[in-house]
C-alpha cells in the first residue's frame, strides 16, 4: 500500500484524489488516508502531492513509520469502505494525528 504522511498533516491539498483509479484516498478532519486493502500500489498519487506526502510503504521514512499504522487506525473508526466518494469526509482523524500539534505556519 501507500501512505499519507506528515507533510498533509494541516495542508490536505488534495490532487491525489483525482489521481486514485480506486477511489481509496479518504478524508479526515486534519488530513487524508489511503485505505490499505484497497489501495492497487499504483502509484499515481504520489507524484502530484505537491508537499511530498505520499510514500509507497517500503520507503516511509523512518521517522514517519507511525502514519502506516494511523491509516489502520483511522479505516478501524471510520469503517470507510467502498469508495471515498460517497463515505466521506469524515470528521475524525487517527488517535496518532489528532494528537498532533498544528502544522505549518
Ligand atoms: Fe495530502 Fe498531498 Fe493528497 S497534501 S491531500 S497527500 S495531494
Ligand atoms: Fe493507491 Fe495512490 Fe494508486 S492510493 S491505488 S497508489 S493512486
Amino acid at each position: 500500500t501507500y501512505v499519507i504522511a506528515q507533510p498533509c498533516v494541516d495542508v490536505k491539498d488534495r490532487s491525489c484524489i483525482d489521481e486514485c483509479p480506486v477511489d481509496c484516498i479518504y478524508e479526515g478532519r486534519r488530513a487524508l488516508y489511503i485505505h490499505p486493502d484497497e489501495c492497487v500500489d499504483c502509484g499515481a498519487c504520489e507524484p502530484v502531492c505537491p508537499v511530498e506526502a505520499i510514500f509507497f510503504e517500503a520507503d516511509l521514512p523512518a521517522h514517519w513509520q507511525d502514519y502506516r499504522q494511523s491509516a489502520v487506525h483511522f479505516f478501524e473508526a471510520a469503517g470507510g469502505q467502498g469508495g471515498a466518494a460517497s463515505s466521506g469526509p469524515h470528521d475524525h482523524d487517527s488517535p496518532f494525528v489528532a494528537g498532533l500539534e498544528p502544522q505549518g505556519s
